[in-house]
């Protein structure tokens, strides 16, 4: 074993595996956040299981295959020790702004055998669908994701950006373990229906981009302008042009408590998202993403700091006063569906 870090340990979902409360993104290791050095993307995965963290995201569609396929040595050399999570469901081809979104069994079964070939494994323990397709019926999907669990090609089952209602909807077909959508200081469309469906039903919430792709930082001042070339954020709502100035200036609380603690406006943010645990009585485990081992302690200690009521008063007002969408197209989103 060489997880021995201190992060505590909690149940993803009822019945589901047991993970270090807080897990790493990998998907920012093989696209969409700029230039990637491989070699301190490998010690990041390294150090994250160094520091207790053993739930690791990814999915077919990051980098078209390419972030599986960095995976596999990792979870070949550690396959007992680590919680392996990916997705089906975005169907991406040549053209690289192709995003189809496929939750039809028979694109399932394909989609998994490709990516425990990617991957290096005989089984997959955690897969999600990546986004839901309305014109299928979520009984078919989920059926034919628990034909996998039964042919012991997956261990449990997750959805993401689902609404309250498909995640009781699919959790009649087969237990869901985890639900993992956007929340954060900066996106907490979840809170209306996702959170309180996930709560009842025992289902963990993974919340993802919990550093609201890296903005809540404050390593934007200008987004639109330090981002560089490439950088898939540029056309992304919240980091351009007025927005992007208005939204550097909302930070002025989690820099200002991060200040007084010692800590960075990083670990600020993580520490609310961990708090959403106890505020809302289910399991929480953020997957922050970084490319960095050195980020790693850094983000893994944030789950270890309690935030007071008067601290997480100055944070409540952040989220409303946000400028621009999640996405520049919400509509495969839960909250578009909700509306
Ligand atoms: N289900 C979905 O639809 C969905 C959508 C998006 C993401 N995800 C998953 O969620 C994971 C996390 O989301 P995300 O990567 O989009 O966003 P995120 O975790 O909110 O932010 C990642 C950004 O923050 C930076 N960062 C991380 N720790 C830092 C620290 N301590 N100090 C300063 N900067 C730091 C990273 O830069 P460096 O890499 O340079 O450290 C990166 O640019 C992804 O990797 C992916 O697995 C899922």
């Amino acid at each position: 074993m060489s997880g021995h870090g201190t992060l505590e340990r909690v149940e993803l979902g009822r019945g589901g595996p047991v993970v270090g409360v807080q897990g790493l993104g990998c998907m920012g290791m093989s696209e969409f956040y700029g230039e990637t050095d491989e070699s301190a993307a490998r010690a990041t995965l390294d150090a994250a299981l160094a520091a207790g963290v053993t739930l690791f995201d990814t999915a077919d569609a990051y980098g078209r295959g390419a972030n599986e396929e960095f995976l596999a040595p990792f979870v070949a050399a550690h396959r007992d020790e680590i919680t392996l999570a990916t997705k089906f469901a975005l169907e991406r081809g040549e053209d690289p702004r192709h995003r189809g979104i496929r939750n039809d069994p028979p694109y399932i079964r394909r989609a998994v055998e490709a990516s425990l070939r990617r991957l290096g494994t005989e089984v997959i323990d955690l897969y999600y669908m990546h986004r839901r397709d309305p014109a299928v019926p979520l009984a078919e999907s989920v059926g034919a994701m628990a034909e996998l669990v039964r042919e012991g090609k997956v261990r449990h089952l997750g959805l993401s950006e689902v609404t309250g209602a498909e995640l009781r909807e699919a959790y009649e077909v087969h237990p869901i373990a985890a639900l993992q959508s956007e929340w954060s200081l900066f996106s907490r469309d979840v809170e209306d229906s996702a959170v309180g469906a996930a709560a009842e039903l025992g289902v963990a919430f993974v919340p993802y981009s919990p550093l609201g792709r890296g903005f809540l930082t404050g390593a934007f001042a200008d987004a639109g302008k330090d981002l560089e070339a490439g950088d898939y954020r540029k056309d992304q709502p919240r980091f351009t042009g007025d927005n992007a100035r208005a939204n550097a200036e909302l930070l002025a609380p989690v820099r200002e408590i991060a200040r007084a603690r010692g800590a960075s406006p990083a670990q600020i943010a993580l520490a609310w998202v961990h708090r959403r645990a106890e505020v809302h009585g289910l399991t929480v485990v953020p997957i922050p993403g970084t490319r960095k081992p050195g980020r790693v302690e850094e983000n893994a200690a944030a789950a270890r700091i309690a935030l007071s009521e008067a601290e997480l008063a100055l944070l409540e007002p952040i989220a409303a006063r946000v400028a621009g969408d999640r996405y520049p197209d919400m509509t495969s989103t839960a909250v578009a569906r909700e509306e």
